[in-house]
């Protein structure tokens, strides 16, 4: 099999990607390890920025979004029984959309299959090779037999455990690294939201999360151990943790609750690979960057990377110059460690060290305070919160 542009995953990165260049004018190959009910059904990030839906809307994958999404225009940080309103909009003139991952999956492989073009499920890639040539391949599975793909470029979208990154001998990359002795355990619940907006709520007994997707279904979250035992998490008690860690001084407010759809626990970390291209090898999403979830910004982070990419490719196959994809690593990269800055401060503030030290707990809280009392602070989280806006050319390199 050959192509132009040879896409290891399809999560976001991988089939947006496709999309992108598809667009263009370029051919490419989509390969995904797992079959297309997993990939639709796997529950994960819902928080798009508004420069990620105006790229999602720019090329004609938002028709649905805009329709079934909902729109959030501030937040609610809750700390010592009293919510405080970050109102974003007004102070970044930014919105954000609220959008199950899945479902943008879904919208993106539909696009995908409307083109006719190859998106190969239960395909797993195997291994890459002779990257630093001018055709480099990746050596796959189908059917249970041994296939090759041949290619002017790859783009390893295949998220954190893929095969792409190791493919890159390990004297060209530097890996970046920080593990954090948190993990999230996230519940999808048919319940309708207790507020009309997130609200991160730092407690005495661990962070929690309060999210939701569409008017009838909610997202929570809550502070675990990253060896948490989901057993041990029977639905009574995570509700019974939510309501202590979301509780007010107001009496009024309750959290709604109802049938747990979706239970999983996810570790928190900071990962940053550099350089994000070896040869025509070109890493883009999580395969090259791993943040803690508290920002809410891995999916962004991997839009923000292929719409770099795909004005490179474009540009290389235009005018054969590589000017713009010398400097994918550069320009991504710039974005990647202010996401990293802002998802490590963020979780910094809000969760509780494990050993209870008292110094960190009212260093958090002069943190809180900061951000609910002054302007200023409210505008440079805002300004991070709802992202910066997406790029696709060199002038933004560092
Ligand atoms: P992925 O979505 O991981 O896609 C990679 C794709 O590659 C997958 O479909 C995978 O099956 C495929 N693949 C892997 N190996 C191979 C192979 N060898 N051959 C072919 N295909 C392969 N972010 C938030 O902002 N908020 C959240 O609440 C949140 N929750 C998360 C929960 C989990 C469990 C995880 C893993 C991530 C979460 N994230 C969250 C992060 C966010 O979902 C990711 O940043 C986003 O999915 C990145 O998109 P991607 O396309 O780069 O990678
Ligand atoms: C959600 C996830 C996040 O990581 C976050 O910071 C906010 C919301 C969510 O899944 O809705």
């Amino acid at each position: 099999m050959r192509t132009q542009v040879g896409i290891v995953g399809a999560g976001p990165a991988g089939l947006l990607l496709a999309h992108l260049l598809h667009r263009r004018g370029i051919d490419t190959v989509v390969l995904e390890r797992q079959s297309r009910e997993h990939v639709e059904r796997r529950i994960r990030a819902g928080v798009l920025e508004q420069g990620t839906v105006d790229l999602l809307t720019a090329v004609g994958l938002a028709d649905r979004l805009r329709r079934e999404r909902m729109i959030h225009r501030g937040l609610e940080v809750l700390f010592d029984g009293v919510g405080h309103r970050i109102p974003l909009a007004e102070l970044t003139g930014r919105e954000l959309t609220i959008y199950g991952q899945h479902e943008l999956v879904k919208d993106l492989v539909a696009a995908r299959l409307d083109t006719g073009r190859p998106l190969l499920f239960e395909a797993p890639a195997v291994g890459c090779a002779d990257l630093d040539s001018s055709a480099p391949v990746v050596h796959f599975e189908l059917d249970g037999a041994a296939r090759l793909l041949e290619c002017d470029l790859i783009a390893g979208c295949d998220g954190f455990h893929g095969v792409c990154r190791p493919a890159v001998p390990q004297s060209v990359l530097t890996e970046f690294h920080r593990d954090y002795p948190y993990a999230w355990l996230g519940i999808l619940a048919e319940a309708p939201p207790s507020s009309e907006e997130l609200i991160y709520a730092q407690h005495e007994r661990g962070f929690a999360l309060h999210s939701m997707r569409t008017p009838k279904i909610t997202r929570l979250y809550l502070q675990v151990t990253p060896d948490e035992d989901i057993a041990a998490w029977p639905d009574e008690r995570i509700w019974a943790e939510l309501r202590t860690r979301l509780a007010r001084h107001d009496p009024a407010w309750q959290l709604a609750d109802g049938p747990v759809l979706d239970k999983a626990v996810t570790a928190l970390r900071s990962v940053v690979t550099e350089p994000m291209q070896f040869g025509r090898l070109f890493l883009a999403g999580d395969s090259a960057h791993i943040v803690p979830a508290t920002g809410a910004k891995g999916l962004n982070l991997a839009v923000a990377d292929v719409a770099v990419l795909a004005t490179a490719i474009e540009d290389w196959y235009a005018t054969g110059s590589t000017q713009l994809l010398g400097a994918y690593s550069r320009t991504c990269l710039t974005r990647v460690w202010r996401v990293q800055h802002f998802s490590w401060w963020m979780t910094s503030m809000l969760h509780k060290a494990p050993d209870g030290d008292p110094f960190t707990a009212r260093l958090q809280r002069a943190a809180l305070r900061q951000l609910a009392g002054s302007e200023a602070a409210a505008r440079a989280f805002a300004e991070n919160y709802v992202g910066l806006p997406l790029t696709g050319g060199p002038n933004d390199s560092p």
